[in-house]
């Protein structure tokens, strides 16, 4: 479907020049590497003299940040596309950016199919959108070469305390059901001690949560030159001793490069919070061989296991995808199976869904959409069941929790998370940022409840 805009495109960049603070308005989709670029563009849409509007019809630039993960993912986006057309209809001026993972997937075609958007860019790209706002372009400008990490910007955090940091961009696995591959190209690790660096200033700036990010992270510095090739393991424990980080975070290891050294890391550093992410994606070896995930049911029960054994209290999460091509009910079987058996904190489920250029894509026996959401209903039942049973292993005990703000049911009690990332609502007095002790009370597959222990505050 072509879409078209009755008014002949305006100057982009110009009126922008005009006014005194010129507003923007942006909406993110997708992953936290997302939710951490659009904090560098906010970061540096203010240092260019940016504020931000609350709306998008008070907006001089609508920005949108895509992901493209999964058709719904594609259709939520159009649906608030077409709502900036309308701004733009009413006010020819506004300028329209799109940056991120469908903007990137849809590169050769992106202005020709909306030829109302006047700026293009893929994930990262955010340094292409203030050259673009810094040139007097008349024409539509598209920035899509990959380029590694893209240099450091001042991020708009959303929250003080809690900072991401990217370790690396890009993903070298060939899934065959993922665009990311094609979206954010080769994998390419940052330098060690500008990370480092990096986490230092933010401790120094009051953040005492990080989150690491990449693709793959353990895979992290392979791709280094020799003098300062380090590991992900290594890199952990350069992070755990810096001043006032309390908590270190990562997301997402991938099974096949989840080795005894990360396990044991999180043994022995003390910021490094009891919690892993591993996708599982499927529990049948044929699938996930076909899914080209590189490891089998066994040796992913073989990594769970070493994790029991080092971190027996580790929460563990994943990603599960039900109705990938060629799936049987046998196969299906097997991941709930794989379910039972590890008894999740929390997974993430999805029905597969094609995406253009991947191999998945184009394989034989897709399976019917009902097929799916029939899996998906019985999966999503015993996901919660063992997450019930697995939650209450907290009931009783005094965990450290990190307040995040107000509960988002409850506004007269706190809601934070454990170390294990699970979110607790609780009774009790003080301000975001703080990490206090709770007395578990209550636990449901979601979420945990108790109230402020006397004792009160965490120490570390
Ligand atoms: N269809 C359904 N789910 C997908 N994911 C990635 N690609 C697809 C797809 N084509 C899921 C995987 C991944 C998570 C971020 O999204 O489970 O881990
Ligand atoms: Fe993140 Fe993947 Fe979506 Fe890109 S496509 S924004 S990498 S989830």
């Amino acid at each position: 479907m072509y879409e078209t805009l009755a008014d002949s495109r305006p100057a982009a960049a110009a009126p922008l020049t005009l006014r005194a603070m010129p507003a923007y308005h942006l909406t993110t989709f997708g992953c936290q590497m997302n939710e951490h670029d659009s904090e560098r563009m906010k970061g540096m849409l203010e240092s260019l003299g940016y504020q931000e509007a609350d709306s998008r019809t008070e907006a001089d630039l609508i920005l949108f940040n895509t992901c493209s993960i999964r058709e719904k993912a594609d259709e939520r986006f159009i649906a608030h596309l077409q709502e900036a057309k309308g701004v733009k209809r009413r006010s020819p001026e506004t300028v329209i950016g799109v940056g991120g993972c469908w903007a990137q997937s849809v590169k050769d075609e992106v202005f020709q199919r909306f030829p109302y958007v006047d700026v293009a860019f893929g994930p990262g790209q955010v340094h292409k959108l203030a050259e673009f706002l810094n040139s007097d372009s008349l024409s539509a400008q598209g920035y899509f070469e990959f380029e590694g990490f893209t240099g450091e910007l001042p991020a708009k955090r959303a929250r003080d305390f809690q900072g991401w940091v990217q370790i690396s961009v890009g993903c070298n696995m060939k899934c065959s059901y993922c665009i990311v591959p094609s979206t954010r190209g080769r994998e390419v690790s940052r330098d060690p001690q500008s990370l480092v660096d990096e986490v230092t200033r933010l401790a120094e700036d009051g953040v005492s949560e990080v989150t690491l990010l990449g693709q793959n992270v353990n895979s992290y510095g392979r791709d280094l030159p020799k003098e300062t090739r380090i590991t992900f393991a290594e890199l952990l424990a350069r992070i755990d001793a810096i001043d006032g980080i309390e908590r270190i975070r990562y997301t997402s290891p991938h099974p096949k490069d989840m080795r005894e050294d990360v396990i044991l890391a999180h043994a022995q550093l003390p910021s490094l919070c009891e919690h892993i992410h591993l996708p599982l994606q499927s529990g049948s070896s044929p699938i996930l061989k076909a899914m080209r995930r590189t490891y089998t049911r066994e040796r992913y029960m073989d990594r769970v296991a070493m994790i029991r054994e080092h971190v027996p209290d580790c929460g563990l999460t994943t990603d599960i995808i039900v109705g990938f091509p060629g799936e049987t009910e046998a196969d299906f079987e097997q991941t709930l199976e794989v379910v039972e058996e590890v008894g999740y904190d929390q997974a993430f489920t999805f029905i597969y869904s094609p995406r253009r250029e991947t191999d998945a894509a184009e394989l034989p026996n897709q399976v019917p959409h009902e097929v799916g959401v029939a899996r998906m209903e019985r999966l999503v039942e015993a996901v919660q069941r063992r997450a019930h049973e697995r939650a209450q292993r907290f009931v009783g005990r005094s965990l450290e929790v990190l307040i995040e703000g107000e509960s988002r049911t409850d506004p007269g009690r706190l809601r934070g998370r454990s170390r294990h990332n699970k979110v607790v609502n609780f009774n009790g007095l003080g301000s975001a940022g703080e990490r206090v002790m709770v007395d578990i009370t209550g636990a449901t597959s979601q979420t945990l409840t108790g109230e402020m222990s006397l004792v009160a505050r965490a120490t570390g």
